[in-house]
């Protein structure tokens, strides 16, 4: 019997397994037709497109700034890794971290202001309406939904957790995803970075 358990057990591990690396492969394989346009406003109360950036490699992290754990942790990351290419001399400028809220509700402009002190310096946060909010979030194919819960004031927000990066051409390059550390960001990036002078 206890044999059958086990078998039973492993057989609902692989398939879970299978089910999670296919969801994931989707996402990957979506590859060069991730990405496009979007018009938000900044935590600066500026209105930036991603044409804005063209020329730069753009870090783009979907969440909300009420997110308990997930959100700043992957901030944090970005931030770290930037950091460390900083510390070993290189110039940064030609990366920018953005940051776009799924939560327009909560996220206005002056939560955001409020929010970006905790991060990178040059990080921009961004926010719009929930119409344009669904429509970039679309585009990069994050899923994102509401989700009310006892005991806690307000809602929280389910949300996909990966970090784009989007070339001076503004086409899809990669991704981060939570197994990757701040190392791994800094050794993606430091080949096409020049040391400051
Ligand atoms: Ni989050």
């Amino acid at each position: 019997m206890k044999v059958i358990r086990i078998v039973a057990w492993a057989a609902v591990v692989a398939v879970a397994v299978f089910l999670l690396a296919q969801r994931f492969a989707t996402t990957r394989d979506a590859g060069d037709r991730l990405g496009g346009d979007f018009t938000l406003t900044a935590h600066t109360g500026e209105t930036l497109s991603n044409r804005d950036f063209r020329g730069k490699f753009m870090l783009i992290y979907f969440g909300y700034s009420f997110c308990p754990d997930v959100c700043p942790l992957e901030l944090a990351k970005m931030t770290l890794g930037l950091n460390e290419l900083e510390k070993e001399g290189y110039d940064t400028t030609l990366l920018q971290p953005l940051f776009i809220t799924v939560d327009p509700e909560r996220d206005t402009v002056s939560a955001l202001n409020e929010y970006v002190t905790d991060f990178h310096p040059r990080l921009i946060a961004l926010t719009g309406s929930m119409e344009d909010i669904q429509d970039v979030a679309k585009k990069y194919r994050v899923y994102f939904k509401k989700r009310e819960q006892e005991g806690i004031d307000g809602y929280l927000m389910d949300h996909q957790s990966f970090i784009f990066v989007m070339g001076p051409d503004g086409d899809y390059v990669r991704l981060f995803s939570a197994k990757d550390q701040p190392e791994d960001i800094a050794a993606a990036f430091r080949p096409v970075l020049e040391k400051k002078k």
